[in-house]
């Protein structure tokens, strides 16, 4: 579903999706005459101009029900550093204060959020989705041993479709956010094919994680500056002259700077002043969060600021450095016994670090009356922990050996790990 820009009494702020808007109009603080902005638009229209927002002015059209329905979506330039982790512990966190949460895993190259979750032969994927023997997501998705706590698992090399067209992914996306659920969260995977781009760029909240570490950060840097030109290209493609300046810096290596974005918009500004706003505009919605993991010295907790000061300076982006984990032996505890992390030790560092960035940075609760709530949260978290399933990984799943069908073509070959692509052999084989 779209996010856009509002303008209300001459102030603007955004991006806010459908369903906060709808809140404003809930509130009366929003109106179908007020002014709107979305990526692909050249102006700002009135809100009742736009179909899909009209229909929120309709009080016979306002089912919309109970849920939030917000789409949160993990990537990463580099692989490795943690999104799925983090991915299935957010979900945990998020579904023990109450929250219906549904966690899905969109990486194409190795879906393996049901192993974080213990699930290792996923009933179904979304294989069965686009094969069509399952006609909607919300057949696919699975329980989790929490009850508010659902997931839909990935198939290696698509998400619905070999090759979707923009707008079949913005119809996937908006079926995503149908689902019955406060927040869907997506993860995305590492890399930035087109899929991955624009299934962030559409989400309604985009975090990207990185580690301290050079490369991931160069990484991560790179992942932004490359959001940021698909989402230009996407919405200048009426301006012929802006998308000659665009290719011209695109032709340089992705994540090296040529022109910073202060530099293009001029060029964009002399060639096309129209194209100049909406690129503005552009610039100006794209607010992804940053989570920095695996910190292991003081130190370290700074090179999250120098990502969001290299971006605003570089790119004009002004990304939200929402908090950082710290590097602790327990993740990998928790990743060998098929748990999420939060779960699996909630008293180690991380999931401190984890549930401080969830609660203050990433919900915004503080004072008195949350922290009287905190204690209700930890109780709950306890009580998950205690409860939820162990799995004997060795009664359960087939430990990776060199008789795999895969081996040599498989990250976890090193064997000791339960086997996270046996579920897919039917998909493979094909
Ligand atoms: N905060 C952390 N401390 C220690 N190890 C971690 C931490 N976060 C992730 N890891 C380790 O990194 C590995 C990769 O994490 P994963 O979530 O699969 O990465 P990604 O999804 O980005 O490829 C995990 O198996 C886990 O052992
Ligand atoms: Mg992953």
């Amino acid at each position: 579903m779209e996010s856009y820009f509002v303008r209300v009494d001459e102030k603007e702020f955004g991006p806010v999706s459908t369903a906060e808007i709808r809140n404003l109009v809930d509130k009366g603080s929003f109106t179908k005459d007020d002014l709107v902005w979305s990526e692909g638009m050249d102006e700002w229209v009135a809100a009742k101009n736009l179909a899909e927002l009209n229909q929120i002015f309709n009080t016979e059209d306002n089912n919309h029900g109970p849920y939030k329905n917000k789409l949160f979506a993990f990537a990463s330039g580099k692989g490795g550093v943690g999104k799925t982790v983090l991915t299935a512990s957010i979900g945990v966190g998020l579904a023990s204060m109450g929250s219906e949460v549904i966690l899905v895993d969109g990486d194409l190259g190795g879906p393996d959020l049901h192993t974080c979750m213990g699930i290792l032969e996923p009933e179904h994927t979304f294989f069965d989705f686009y094969s069509l023997q399952k006609d909607s997501l919300s057949e696919i998705t699975l329980d989790t041993p929490i009850e508010n706590l659902r997931l839909i698992s990935g198939a290696c090399g698509t998400l619905g479709l070999a090759n979707p067209k923009y707008f079949q992914k913005k119809r996937f996306i908006r079926e995503l956010k149908t689902l019955q659920a406060d927040y869907i969260i997506l993860d995305l995977g590492a890399g930035s094919s087109y899929n991955v781009l624009d299934f962030f760029l559409l989400a309604d909240e985009k975090f990207i994680v990185t580690t301290p570490e050079p490369t991931s950060m160069y990484e991560a840097f790179g992942f932004i500056k490359i959001c940021l030109m698909r989402a230009l290209n996407r919405s200048l493609r009426e301006h012929p002259k802006a998308l000659e300046v665009l290719a011209k810096e695109e032709s340089n290596r992705p994540g090296k700077i040529q022109l910073t974005i202060p530099d293009l918009l001029h060029k964009i500004e002399g060639v096309d002043p129209k194209a100049a706003v909406t690129s503005r505009n552009v610039v100006n919605s794209f607010r992804p969060k940053l989570i920095l993991n695996m910190v292991k010295e003081k130190d370290d907790i700074k090179e999250g600021m120098a990502i969001q000061a290299a971006v605003m300076e570089l790119l004009s982006v002004n990304v939200q450095y929402l908090g950082y984990i710290a590097y602790d032996a327990s993740v990998r505890d928790s990743v060998r016994g098929l748990k999420p992390f939060l779960l699996h030790d909630p008293k180690s560092q991380a999931s401190q670090d984890l549930s401080a960035l969830i609660r203050v940075n990433l919900l915004g609760k503080k004072g008195f009356k949350e922290i009287l709530k905190k204690r209700k949260w930890r109780k709950h978290l306890n009580t998950h922990a205690t409860e939820y399933p162990d799995i004997d990984m060795l009664k359960d799943a087939p430990i990776c050996s060199v008789n795999c069908f895969y081996w040599g073509d498989c990250e976890y070959q090193d064997g000791g790990n339960p086997c996270r692509v046996r579920h897919l052999e039917p998909v493979l084989k094909d």
